[in-house]
């Protein structure tokens, strides 16, 4: 079997490059929250390291605000909403205000790509190819549902037509409180924002603690792009405090959260003495079936990227490998021989595909769980180690021999890491994926129309891919089965989740 190289002992092979004179300015900035479209000073002198993983270098701070931060922000979004500054205004002005905001975000593409490869340590050129212009087409979509969105006229059973006028309307559900994680900050930013803002809502994000800088670059354009004050409100801190409260905050009608699985029962729990609306992006353990079938030259890569992107930090890692028997050992060689590619290098270096993990404790728990893994009985067919370096570097790994019972194959380890299991027939590999708490996506490789349909219908996923591995498009909706989530964001489904129906009947 092919090896990887281990991960140069020595630090020298990790020097980040220098930051461009934007990136050096926006990082500069005095910690400071956006409410009413201005920037302002934290009650609290409070504030956060904002780091680069790449060096674990501080490079900046944000505020870490407090419970009188959060209120002043529902009370802008609150009173913003309560008047109809932004929800009674034409669809047609809603709809370009938002693409105002996606047109200035593009305008600064470049700085947004090097902000985000800075603060999150994902390489440049895939936050140039993928995060940057992703946020701009989640703000575009959405922002064509604002004229879009519609209700509809509905007769009723029992009463006489023409002594009766009903119909079914859509109105904003009010304000909402969006907290997002870590691993794709302006995408997550944007996706959040921007079907709230196509309904008609106000909104406070809160980005992570961890990342931060790009959510709040954003918020420079808020008054540019044209919304009103206290529609877009942006505040920083941490989940535990400032996300609590927002939370629970009475005077917010829907909670709007992607991060663990156990935050998210939190939140749950939360919002339920005020019946709060919520939807909950959550964690998964998405498995990856390759049928004998394939072509393993084209399929053992794309399987290696489907868990080695972005370092493994994204909720649809393909973190379970189900290879068939008889593939299963070139299966392997191929995974270890692609894994080259996603040795792991400084965020700026714009050769790298794969970049340090977010955070030292990310890189913590990522290595506990390969060392409890080995502890289990499993071993390492590639990788298995961290670099000797100031960043949070965790080599591609690929762990084998493992079973079903292990913590590796059960729980999310939200890193650069993969179980690779065999598996016969089709009705024991569609049992193996679905042993598993989560249900948020699963791929299928193979040629073999039928057994591609009946997977299909089998796994218990909020999406099935089918030959392909992590498509997340903005027109279709995406969502968690089981403890991977509750509701549907993107698509119609997703600016629905924005919205309250109110029923109308009128005797005439
Ligand atoms: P987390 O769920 O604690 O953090 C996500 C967001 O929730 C952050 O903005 C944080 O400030 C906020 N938050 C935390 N506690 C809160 C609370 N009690 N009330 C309100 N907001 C709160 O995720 P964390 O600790 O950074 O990562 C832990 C693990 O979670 C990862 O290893 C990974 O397995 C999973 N995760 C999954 C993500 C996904 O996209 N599904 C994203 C991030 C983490
Ligand atoms: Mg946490």
């Amino acid at each position: 079997m092919a090896t990887v190289q281990p991960i140069a002992a020595d630090s020298s092979s990790f020097v980040q490059r220098e930051y461009s004179p934007a990136a050096k300015r926006a990082l500069a900035r005095k910690p400071a929250l956006f409410i009413n479209n201005e920037w302002v000073s934290s009650s609290h002198g409070a504030t956060l390291i904002v780091e680069d993983p790449s060096t674990g270098r501080e490079v900046g701070r944000i505020v870490d605000a407090s419970d009188a931060d959060v209120d002043r922000a529902v009370a802008a979004a609150r009173a913003a909403f309560d008047d109809g500054r932004w929800s009674n205004l034409p669809p047609k002005v809603r709809e370009r205000t938002i693409n105002k905001l996606a047109d200035l975000l593009e305008a600064h593409a470049a700085e947004f790509a090097e902000l985000e490869a800075i603060d999150n340590g994902k390489p440049v050129g895939f936050a140039a190819m993928i995060d940057v212009p992703g946020s701009v087409d989640h703000l575009r979509y959405m922002a064509g549902w604002a004229s879009k969105i519609g209700g509809e006229v509905q007769d009723p059973l029992g009463m006489p037509r023409g002594q009766v006028f009903s119909y079914v309307s859509r109105q904003p559900v009010g304000v909402a409180a969006q907290i997002i994680p870590w691993n794709f900050p302006l995408i997550m930013a944007t996706l959040k924002i921007s079907p709230a803002l196509a309904a008609g809502c106000t909104l406070v994000l809160k980005p992570a603690e961890q990342t931060s800088v790009t959510a709040l670059r954003l918020a420079d354009f808020v008054a540019e792009a044209g919304f009103p004050p206290g529609v877009i409100n942006v505040i920083t801190g941490n989940g535990h405090t400032a996300g609590d409260r927002l939370v629970k905050h009475p005077d917010v009608d829907k909670v709007a959260f992607t991060g663990s699985t156990e935050v998210g029962k939190i939140i749950n729990r939360s919002a339920t003495d005020s019946l709060k609306r919520v939807t909950l992006e959550l964690g998964g353990k998405s498995p990856v079936i390759v049928m004998p079938d394939v072509n393993v030259d084209e399929v053992a890569p794309a399987a290696a990227g489907s868990v080695f992107f972005n370092a493994g930090q994204i909720c649809v890692a393909g973190s379970r490998l189900f290879a068939h028997r008889s593939i299963f050992d070139r299966m392997l060689e191929g995974v270890s021989k692609a894994s080259g590619f996603w040795r792991p290098r400084p965020s700026l270096d714009p050769e790298g595909h794969m970049g340090p993990l977010v955070s030292k404790e990310q890189m913590d728990r990522v290595m506990g769980y390969i060392e409890k893994g080995k502890r289990d009985g499993a071993s390492v067919a590639v990788g298995g180690d961290a670099a000797a370096a100031n960043g949070y570097y965790v080599n591609p790994t690929v762990l084998v021999d493992v079973k079903p019972s292990m913590s590796v194959v059960r729980e999310e380890i939200f890193g650069p890491v993969l179980v690779a299991q065999r598996f016969d027939t089709l009705d024991e590999v569609a049992k193996a994926a679905n042993d598993t708490s989560y249900g948020l996506a699963a791929s299928i490789w193979t040629r073999d129309v039928s057994a591609m349909h009946k997977l299909a219908a089998r796994l218990k996923a909020g999406t099935v891919w089918g030959n392909c591995h992590a498509v997340i498009d903005p027109a279709l909706p995406f969502g968690g089965f089981k403890q991977s989530g509750i509701g549907r964001e993107q698509g119609r489904q997703g600016i629905e989740a924005y919205t309250e129906l109110k029923t109308v009947i009128i005797q005439l």
